[in-house]
């Protein structure tokens, strides 16, 4: 059985709403990633004194790191419309097509999943990107023939949690890429702060404290669990959430001191336990725990691999002394080809 609430992915419906009311609306209201917001403020600044359309934007990361926030926090700061997409829902070029032929000048698309887009949409945005040209086939066989409409200039931003599936065209076409890194305890703190300011709960810093240091640097995970431990609390008769309550709450959820959940503890279970550190493939890793590759290599396995848990390597992925120790086990020793295995 998974997490949901701990899940770092894609929100569902219900979340999504919660999440839309937490959302910062301003640069100023976006906490932490100061190198990314300085490159904003830039460029935001200088199309606005030029009066013209922001470059085109790309973020990069993994989850629940701020993405979809920035696109709408770019939107409301050059104050025009929000037109939402993403690469799975663009599925023919007419689709792509029906969208541009809406925007207003300076508008904002949002593509989200934007590796995820096919090849001929991808082909048709190249020049909308670049000249604001939209080309479009009319009819079939020999009497198709092609119409060239203007766009007025918009702003294109991507997003996507894997920079490495964008190509090389669509990825210069961007005036600005962008990578979110995960988010220190102290910003998360911050974020949890102000989230429980907006959901009215009653919390102190220590509480914001334990449940930030359990949040594996991401804002979305660390809303969720402000809210599980809010259910949490109102069981109690005091309704603030302190350290105490946080981490009891969490550990209720079965969050571990490291936010780790489920299925990251499966993750390290099977490369600890069942394979003793020996390398094994993500396929064979995902089907061990019942999960899609994907989703282990998109949503798993990065914060793991940032905390020194697991490494990636040629052969596959190995578990490192510290996922090890996280589980309470002892390291394989050399002879039983657990970690020599990493370097041969
Ligand atoms: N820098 C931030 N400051 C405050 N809240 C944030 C920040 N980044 C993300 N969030 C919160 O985390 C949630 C997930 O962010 P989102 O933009 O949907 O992530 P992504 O699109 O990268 O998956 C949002 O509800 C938002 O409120
Ligand atoms: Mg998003």
């Amino acid at each position: 059985m998974r997490d949901e609430f701990v899940d770092p992915g894609q929100a569902d419906p219900d979340e999504e709403a919660v999440e839309a009311g937490l959302r910062p609306s301003s640069l100023d209201e976006f906490v932490g990633q100061p190198e990314l917001k300085e490159h904003l403020q830039v460029v935001l600044g200088a199309a606005r004194k030029r009066g013209q359309a922001v470059d085109h934007l790309l973020f990069a990361g993994p989850p629940g790191l701020g993405k979809t926030t920035l696109a709408g926090i770019v939107a409301t700061e050059m104050a025009v419309a929000l037109h939402v997409t993403s690469g799975p829902a663009l599925e023919r070029a007419g689709d792509l097509a029906a969208i541009l032929t809406k925007l207003e000048p300076h508008d904002v698309l949002f593509v989200d999943e934007i590796h995820r887009l096919s090849r001929v949409v991808e082909e048709i945005l190249y020049p909308a990107m670049e000249d604001f040209q939209l080309d479009i086939v009319v009819g079939k066989g020999p009497a198709a023939s092609s119409i060239r409409l203007t766009l007025p200039p918009f702003t294109l931003v991507g997003a996507t949690t894997r920079t490495g599936m964008i190509t090389g065209p669509l990825r210069d076409r961007f005036g600005l890429v962008a990578r979110l890194d995960y988010y220190g305890t102290d910003d998360l703190q911050a974020i949890v702060v102000r989230a429980a300011g907006i959901l009215r709960v009653q919390i102190d810093i220590e509480g914001a404290w334990e449940i930030a240091r359990r949040s594996r640097g991401t804002p979305r995970i660390a809303n969720r669990l402000l809210r599980r431990v809010r259910d949490f609390s109102e069981m109690r008769v005091d309704g603030v959430i302190d350290a105490t309550v946080a981490r009891e709450g969490l550990a209720l959820f079965g969050v571990d001191d490291l936010g780790l959940d489920k299925v990251d503890r499966a993750i390290l279970g099977v490369l600890c336990e069942q394979f003793r550190g020996r390398p094994v493939g993500l396929s064979t890793l995902a089907i061990s725990i019942g999960e899609q590759p994907e989703t282990v290599e998109d949503m798993y396995e990065p914060f793991l691999i940032q905390r020194g848990m697991i490494a990636r390597t040629p052969r596959g992925r190995v578990a490192m002394p510290a996922a090890f120790e996280h589980l309470g086990l002892a390291a394989p020793r050399p002879d039983e080809g657990g970690s020599r295995s990493l370097f041969d």
